[in-house]
């Protein structure tokens, strides 16, 4: 168990430095697209480099499944809103790691794409598809401060209020920040389509573009 939780930690802090980088890329949308673009070009120089991304990545899967198997050893134990909070937004983010970066491989290779900002926004553009890829990513997002405010709210003291306090603003922080983004990369903040090319990649809306 001791072990596991020190993987946990370790692996938290690598995918956490990405995380906030991919955070604040995810920001720059409300600036525009185009912004979005350029942050990913110098992001990438980093985290796309050989060693940097398969450390990343085999980091991000050491997250996902030890965190995991915390939350099942730790089940019958568990009691009060904070461990239910921390416990349901980790495994949350496992499963959305999971599947998010195995759709981000196989867009790279499967489907030859640039996986940049449109690779995302074709799913939160194209209908029905939103309907899975909004909550998706809406939740994705929360789930992180969530998860952050957990671990603060850990080290805030036993006053309930401070506690509280300590995890209620990083998660109403995400819930306003998830928002915006998505609102953004929905074209619902400024006019913005996705190229083709990507809203091909859904089956409904490849046939509709056939001529
Ligand atoms: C609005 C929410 C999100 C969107 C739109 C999004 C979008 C993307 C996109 C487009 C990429 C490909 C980057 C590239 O090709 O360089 C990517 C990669 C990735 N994302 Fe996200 N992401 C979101 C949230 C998250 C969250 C919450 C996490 C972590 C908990 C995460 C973890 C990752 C990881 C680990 C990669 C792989 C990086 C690599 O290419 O090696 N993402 N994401």
């Amino acid at each position: 168990m001791r072990t596991v939780r020190k993987l946990h930690r370790t692996c938290a802090a690598v995918v956490a430095l990405f995380v906030l980088a991919h955070v604040v890329n995810h920001l720059a949308a409300l600036g525009g697209i185009a912004a979005h673009l350029r942050f990913m070009d110098v992001a990438r120089l980093v985290y796309r480099q050989p060693l940097a991304e398969a450390v990343l990545l085999l980091c991000a899967a050491g997250q996902a499944g030890s965190g995991l198997w915390l939350v099942r050893s730790g089940w019958k134990r568990r009691s009060g809103w904070l461990a239910w909070l921390q416990a349901v937004s980790g495994m949350y983010l496992a499963l959305f790691l999971l599947i998010h970066v195995a759709a981000v491989l196989a867009g790279r290779t499967v489907l030859d794409l640039d996986t940049n900002v449109h690779f995302a926004a074709a799913g939160l553009q194209v209908w029905p598809y939103q309907l899975f890829f909004v909550p998706y990513y809406f939740l994705a997002v929360v789930a992180v401060f969530a998860h952050l405010g957990c671990a603060l709210a850990r080290r805030a003291g036993p006053a309930p209020r401070m506690r509280a306090l300590a995890a209620g603003l990083p998660l109403s922080a995400g819930v306003v920040f998830s928002g915006l983004v998505l609102a953004a990369l929905m074209g619902k903040l400024y006019p913005y389509e996705v190229p083709q090319a990507y809203k091909n990649t859904y089956p409904a809306q490849a046939a509709a573009a056939r001529p």
